[in-house]
């Protein structure tokens, strides 16, 4: 009998740990009929997965086959164009240029810069709540807030461009994250994206809104003169992966299950409060304890295998970034929100390798200073109703999140 992968269950979408344990130990690698891949749930493999240049990145062909079979799109056409001219879509040596070519955005001095950035962004957000409001839906509130607050103080969005850029960016999201069965046509999809390649071309030429100094934006489009590692449309490619990265659910996924781990784990609210070294360990011990990308891909470029399963050329696999976390050889009481875990940071949330997240050290930024203003108005938050979850597993995060703050 073929074994049924429960993971493509939305039902287990609030709470998928006990599931993956077993999974773990049951069934470590298996094919998922509903992912059309094999999943991997152990740390180990997962972590070996993505160092293995047999397993490769550029799988869009693929997955516009599993999601519209049957549909041929040119070349030329923009779905290639955008796939093939982005470092998340494409291996080494093409992958390498194209990363280096975004490091003006990314060096060490301008992170410094976006680290006062987004502190100041999260101490007025925070700042924002009125006094005498005692609950709140931190999602809307809190946790989808910080992001836009900072995809234009930190990255230099102009703030005007918001309302065009986000619909968009939720639109294309359905397709790169979302099921097999697709809620939007293909051409819609299109569309979007070449609105948003359109848009991010005028943003360049400087006929959209205004870029602030000293953000991502702006480092990037100042380097484009002397960047030798992509053609500009490829930079513009990039310039949509940017977007669509920073508007995506990983951001406020994070930021509100951490808010829900503090609000179930009190004791926490109070080491965050006096213990420096627990404060600082926030942006690792949150993402460890929940993953807002839960998942990611890899295409099999020769027959390989992977924890004893043989996984056959052209097959797809889904590395289970959020079952590794909880993978009991790496970490003690997986299943427990600690602060003072001393190896948090093990976790592979933001990936590992060459498609290491480039915006880590902004998210995590963007998680540390939203805390310390959040724990610096309030020593209590506690839970107001029910917390609702999006039913999307492989972006896993909450729709609502009712607090009340004290
Ligand atoms: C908490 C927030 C975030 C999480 C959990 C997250 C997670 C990830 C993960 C797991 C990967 C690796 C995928 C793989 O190896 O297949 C990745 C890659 C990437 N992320 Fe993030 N991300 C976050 C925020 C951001 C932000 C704000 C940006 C904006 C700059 C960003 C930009 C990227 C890019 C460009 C890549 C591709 C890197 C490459 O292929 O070389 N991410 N992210």
């Amino acid at each position: 009998m073929v074994f049924a992968s429960p993971l493509s269950d939305p039902g287990i979408v609030p709470n998928p740990y006990p599931v993956y344990a077993d999974l773990a130990k049951n069934n470590p690698v298996h094919w998922c009929e509903g992912l059309d891949a094999w999943a991997v749930m152990r740390y180990e493999d997962c972590a070996a997965a993505m160092k293995d240049s047999r397993l490769k990145a550029d799988r869009m062909e693929e997955v516009l086959q599993a999601k519209f079979e049957g549909r041929a799109v040119r070349p030329d056409n923009i779905y290639h164009q955008f796939t093939k001219n982005v470092m998340m879509y494409t291996d080494p040596p093409v992958h390498d240029a194209l990363r280096r070519s975004t490091a003006p955005g990314f060096t060490r001095a301008a992170h410094e810069f976006y680290s006062d950035v987004i502190k100041k962004v999260a101490t007025d957000l925070v700042a924002s709540i009125p006094t005498k409001q005692t609950e709140i839906d931190a999602v809307a509130d809190l946790a989808l807030e910080m992001p836009y607050r900072a995809s234009v103080h930190a990255f230099g969005v102009p703030e005007e461009d918001l309302d065009f850029i986000v619909p968009r960016v939720n639109i294309l999201m359905t397709y790169w994250s979302g099921t097999l069965e697709q809620p939007v046509s293909f051409d819609s999809l299109l569309e979007n994206l070449t609105d948003l390649h359109t848009y991010s071309l005028e943003l360049v030429q400087g006929k959209r809104g205004k870029v602030l100094p000293d953000t991502v934006i702006a480092r990037l489009a100042a380097s484009q003169e002397t960047n030798v590692d992509s053609t500009l449309e490829q930079t513009i490619h990039q310039l949509v992966l940017l977007l669509i990265a920073l508007y995506a659910p990983t951001t406020p996924g994070s930021l509100s299950s951490g808010m829900k781990a503090f609000a179930e784990n009190p004791e926490q609210i109070e080491l965050f409060r006096t213990d420096q070294a627990c404060a600082d360990n926030v942006g690792n011990e949150v993402v460890r304890y929940n993953a807002s990308n839960q998942f990611t891909w890899r295409l099999a470029d020769t027959s390989i295998e992977i924890g004893g399963v043989k996984i056959d050329k052209g097959q797809c696999v889904a590395l289970f970034l959020g079952a590794a976390n909880r993978d009991p050889s790496v970490f003690e009481r997986p299943n427990e929100f600690d602060l003072s875990r001393s190896n948090s940071g093990k976790h592979l949330s933001f990936g590992v390798g060459l498609h290491s997240c480039l915006g880590r050290q902004i998210a995590t930024l963007q998680l540390k200073w939203f805390y310390n203003a959040l724990f610096s108005r309030y020593s209590k938050i506690g839970l107001a109703g029910d917390p609702v979850w999006n039913t999307n597993l492989e972006f896993r995060s909450l729709k609502s999140l009712p607090l009340v703050l004290g």
